[in-house]
C-alpha cells in the first residue's frame, strides 16, 4: 500500500507534499518520511501518522522547489523510524519513496552486500535504491537510466520516485502494478498516489501506465518512456477539482460523519439512476449493452471485504430478480485456481476504491479470458475503473474512514438496482412488482434518516458489550452478507473477535460458543425468514445467549426471549439489507469507541490495499 506525494517547481514543495500526504492517509498510516531539496537533500522520517511527522520536522529548514514524501502500510519491516521512507542509497546520493513489494529482495541483497552494500533497514524498498545506485555507480549511468536498468531486473510491484543530489534539477518516476498520477501546470508538476491531492493544484493528469517511467524537471517539462527505452507519448487526462469536504463538521471521526451521510450519499447513489416520472431505472452502462446482458450465461462478482459482503446480497437479487447464474468470488483466491470464465460471462468487479490489487488482479483475467467487465467503483478514473469495459460510479464522494460504511450501502443500492434493471431487460420480473419497487428506492434516503435514529439504542447496546471478547452475527438470505458485514465492522474497529453465519448453520458448530457471555446479534427484517429466525433465537436463549433483535417495524417478535429488540423502517424485503447494516455500523462505533480505539485508522489497516 502506501501513499506517495512529490512536487517539483517553484515553490517550496514541502507544505504541499505534507498537505497530499495527509489525503493518503488512507493508504497507510504506520510511519510517514519527507525529503527536500535545497541545495543539499535534507531527509525526515518518523514512526507514527503525518501529524506526527509536521510535529517533528516543524523546527527544521523546509524550504526547498523539490519534495517527496510517503506514509507507510508496513510490509517488509516493523513499523518504526528506521523502516519509513523516504530510504537513501549508501552514498547519501540517491533517495527513494516506493509503493509496492519487491518480490526478489532477498537475492538483490545478496547480490548487493557481495558488493559491499549494507542495510539501515528491513525493507525490500531500501534493497530497490541501493541496487539504482550499484547500477549508476558501475556503469557511470545517468539516474533516468540506471533507474530504468534496475527496473528491468525486478520482480513485483512499485511506484516509486527517485531523487539524485547531483541532478538537483529533476526527478524520476516509474510505475508497475501501483498508481502513480502525474499533475501538469505551467511551470511544475505534482505527483501523487492518486488524483485527490493533485486536483486541488491542477486538474490536468496523467495516469502513469505499467512499465513506463519519466523524468520530470523543475520547469514543468517531462519526458516519458518504456522500460525498453521507447518514448511514450501519454494521454492527458482531465479530473475534477476534488472539492469534497475534509473537515469532521460536528462529528468525533469520519466514521460517524460517513454513517450520518448515508440519507445524502445513497440518494446521491439512486437518484441519478431513477426517472420518478417514467418509474424507470437508467443505467447506461446495461442500457448501452442490453444484448450482452439479457443472453449473459453467468455473472461472477468479485470484491474483498466489505465490497465482497456487498457481491453477496448481490447474488441474492440478481438470481431471484434476473434469472441469471450468479458466482461470488473473493478476489484474492480468483486467479490462484482456473476459475472458468467464457466469452458470454459478465464479471463485475466492485471496488470503493478502485485500487485493491486482488480485485484489480482478478479484473485483468477476466479481461484477458474475454469476458465483458463491469465495475462497480466509487473512486472516479481509479485503476479499476479504467480496467473495465464499463464502469458505474458509487457517486459517495470521498470515504476516509478505513471501515467501509457509505459505500457499503451505495454497492448494495446499485447493485438491487443492476438486478432490477437487467429483471426488466430480460422481462423475468412482473411489470407490476418492477414498478412498486422502483419507487420504494427513491424512499430509501429517508428510511436511512428514521434507521439513523436507533443511536442512541445502538450505544446502550455497545455499553451492554463493548467488554466482551466475542460476538455472533446471524442472519438468513439476503441478511446472511448483513451478518458478515457487521461482524466484519466490529472486529476491524473495535478488535473483538466476531464471526457472521447464516443462522441456521449455528446449529451445526457455532452453538457451543453460546454462553451468557456471548451476544449474538439476530437480523431478522425478512419477514419470509421470521418463524425461523424466532426458533433459532429460542435455541440460543436456552443456552443463556445474550441476544439483540433487529426486525422490521410491526413485526411480531416475541420480547421474552430478547434483550435488546431494535426496529428497521418497514421496506420492500430486498432493500431490508440496506437499512439492517445500519444499526451495525453504529453498534461497532459505539464498541470500538468506548473501548478507546481510533475508529478511523484502527490498527495494521489500510483503507487501499494495493498489495497483494
Ligand atoms: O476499496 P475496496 O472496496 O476494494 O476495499 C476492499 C476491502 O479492503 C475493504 O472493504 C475492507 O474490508 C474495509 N476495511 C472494510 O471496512
Amino acid at each position: 500500500m502506501c501513499g506517495i506525494m512529490g512536487y517539483i517547481g517553484r515553490k517550496d514543495g514541502y507544505p504541499i507534499v505534507i498537505d497530499g500526504l495527509k489525503k493518503l492517509e488512507y493508504r497507510g498510516y504506520d510511519s510517514a518520511g519527507v525529503a527536500i531539496m535545497n541545495g543539499t537533500l535534507s531527509l525526515y522520517k518518523k514512526q507514527g501518522k503525518v501529524n506526527q511527522l509536521e510535529q517533528y520536522v516543524h523546527t527544521q529548514k523546509t524550504n526547498g522547489n523539490i519534495a517527496l514524501g510517503h506514509t507507510r502500510w508496513a510490509t517488509h519491516g516493523i513499523p518504526n523510524d528506521a523502516n519509513a521512507h523516504p530510504h537513501r542509497s549508501q552514498s547519501g546520493r540517491i533517495v527513494m519513496v516506493h509503493n509496492g513489494i519487491i518480490e526478489n529482495y532477498a537475492a538483490l541483497k545478496s547480490f548487493l552486500t557481495t558488493k559491499g552494500y549494507s542495510f539501515q533497514s528491513d525493507t525490500d524498498s531500501e534493497v530497490l535504491v541501493q541496487y539504482i545506485e550499484w547500477y549508476q555507480s558501475t556503469y557511470q549511468l545517468k539516474i533516468g537510466e540506471a533507474v530504468r536498468r534496475a527496473l528491468g531486473d525486478i520482480e513485483g510491484s512499485y511506484a516509486i520516485v527517485v531523487l539524485d543530489s547531483m541532478n538537483p534539477e529533476s526527478v524520476i518516476v516509474a510505475k508497475q502494478d501501483n498508481p502513480l498520477v502525474l499533475g501538469l501546470n505551467e511551470d511544475e508538476i505534482y505527483i501523487a498516489s492518486d488524483a485527490n491531492p493533485i486536483s486541488t493544484y491542477t486538474q490536468e493528469v496523467i495516469f502513469l501506465q505499467d512499465g513506463e517511467c519519466a523524468e520530470l524537471f523543475d520547469d514543468g517539462t517531462y519526458h516519458i518512456y518504456d522500460l525498453e527505452n521507447e518514448n511514450v507519448i501519454p494521454e492527458i487526462t482531465t479530473v475534477k477539482c476534488c472539492d469534497e469536504n475534509y473537515s469532521l463538521e460536528e462529528y468525533d471521526s469520519y466514521m460517524l460523519k460517513e454513517i450520518f451521510q448515508q440519507p445524502q450519499s445513497v440518494e446521491a447513489c439512486i437518484s441519478p439512476r431513477v426517472d420518478v416520472l417514467q418509474n424507470e431505472i437508467l443505467i447506461p452502462e446495461i442500457d448501452n449493452h442490453k444484448r450482452i446482458f439479457s443472453q449473459a450465461g453467468k455473472i461472477i462478482i468479485v470484491g474483498c471485504g466489505t465490497s465482497w459482503h456487498a457481491g453477496l446480497i448481490g447474488e441474492y437479487l440478481i438470481e431471484s430478480l434476473a434469472d441469471i447464474s450468479v458466482e461470488v468470488e473473493y478476489a484474492s483466491e480468483f486467479r490462484y485456481r482456473s476459475p472458468i470464465i467464457r466469452e458470454n460471462d459478465i464479471v463485475i468487479a466492485i471496488s470503493q476504491s478502485g485500487e485493491t490489487a486482488d480485485t484489480l488482479a482478478a479484473l485483468k483475467l477476466a479481461n484477458e479470458k474475454g469476458a465483458f467487465t463491469y465495475a462497480l467503483v466509487n473512486t472516479e478514473g481509479s485503476t479499476i475503473a479504467r480496467h473495465s469495459d464499463v464502469v458505474s460510479y458509487l457517486n459517495v464522494g470521498v470515504e476516509i474512514g478505513v471501515a467501509s460504511t457509505k459505500a457499503f450501502t451505495a454497492q448494495v443500492s446499485l447493485l438491487t438496482m443492476i438486478a432490477l434493471k437487467i429483471a426488466r431487460i430480460k422481462g423475468t420480473i412482473k411489470y407490476n412488482e418492477y414498478k412498486s419497487i422502483v419507487p420504494q428506492l427513491s424512499d430509501l434516503p429517508g428510511l436511512i434518516a428514521q434507521t439513523l435514529k436507533s443511536n442512541d439504542l445502538m450505544l446502550e447496546v455497545a455499553m451492554s458489550h463493548f467488554e466482551k471478547d466475542h460476538a455472533l452475527f446471524l442472519g438468513r438470505g439476503p441478511n446472511f452478507p448483513v451478518a458478515l458485514e457487521g461482524a466484519l465492522k466490529l472486529k476491524e474497529i473495535s478488535y473483538i473477535h466476531a464471526e457472521g453465519y447464516p443462522a441456521a448453520e449455528m446449529k451445526h458448530g457455532p452453538i457451543a460458543l453460546i454462553d451468557e457471555n456471548m451476544p449474538v446479534f439476530v437480523i431478522a427484517t425478512n419477514s419470509s425468514a421470521l418463524s425461523k429466525m424466532i426458533s433459532n433465537v429460542q435455541e440460543i436463549k436456552s443456552r443463556k445467549g445474550q441476544v439483540i433483535v433487529f426486525k422490521e417495524e410491526g413485526q411480531e417478535f416475541p420480547e421474552e426471549i430478547t434483550d435488546h429488540m431494535v426496529s428497521i423502517p418497514k421496506t420492500h424485503e430486498l432493500l431490508s439489507p440496506i437499512l439492517a447494516s445500519i444499526p451495525l455500523q453504529l453498534f461497532a462505533y459505539h464498541a470500538a469507541k468506548l473501548r478507546g480505539c481510533n475508529v478511523d485508522q484502527p490498527r495494521n489497516l489500510a483503507k487501499s490495499v494495493t498489495v497483494e
